[in-house]
């Protein structure tokens, strides 16, 4: 992690330890993730153990752990959800991209969160991809969009390692 977050968060050498959360907080928006990085900075500056910052912040959904990916998915696992197959849907996605929640696939193009409630809940099973919310979700239905994720990704991947200019021909 970059110092100019922590120049941004206005921290003295005197932070004490009852900072943690907040700067926890803080990286995560900034950043997206809690880095390796940004945990031994702050163990350094808190002058704590980095065990006890991981094991502090494991505790809370809200922090992660790995860089968020270019498509962010969402699975609600909340009371409705589960009722209507939420957790076969979980299921899903780790079986079609060896995710578990918190996780990022090793490409960095899909990042995968089980979450508590979407906030619709009539509409169970729900789905959340790139903020897009997929109501009465199935498994077969989410391997489709899982599909269409995938090549999506493949497109942008290809176009990214294009050559800018065709080879001049002879
Ligand atoms: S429980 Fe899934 S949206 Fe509320």
């Amino acid at each position: 992690m970059d110092n100019a977050v922590f120049t941004q968060l206005n921290l003295d050498d005197d932070c004490d330890p009852g900072h943690l959360i907040p700067l926890l907080q803080s990286i995560q928006f900034h950043e997206g993730y809690i880095s390796e990085q940004a945990v031994r900075q702050i163990a350094h500056l808190l002058k704590i153990s980095e065990n006890h910052i991981y094991g502090v912040a494991s505790f809370y959904s809200q922090f992660r752990f790995q860089k968020p990916g270019k498509h962010h998915l969402k699975v609600c696992l909340g009371t409705a959800c589960h009722v209507q197959g939420g957790a076969q849907l979980a299921q899903e996605v780790e079986k079609q991209l060896h995710l578990r929640s918190g996780e990022t696939t090793p490409d960095g193009a899909i990042d995968y969160e089980e979450v508590a409630c979407l906030g619709c809940c009539a509409q169970a099973a729900v789905v959340e991809i790139d903020g897009a919310i997929y109501a009465k979700m199935t498994t077969d239905r989410l391997i489709k969009k899982l599909n269409e994720l995938r090549s999506q990704q493949a497109v942008l991947s290809e176009a990214e390692n294009a050559p800018l200019s065709a080879p001049a021909s002879a």
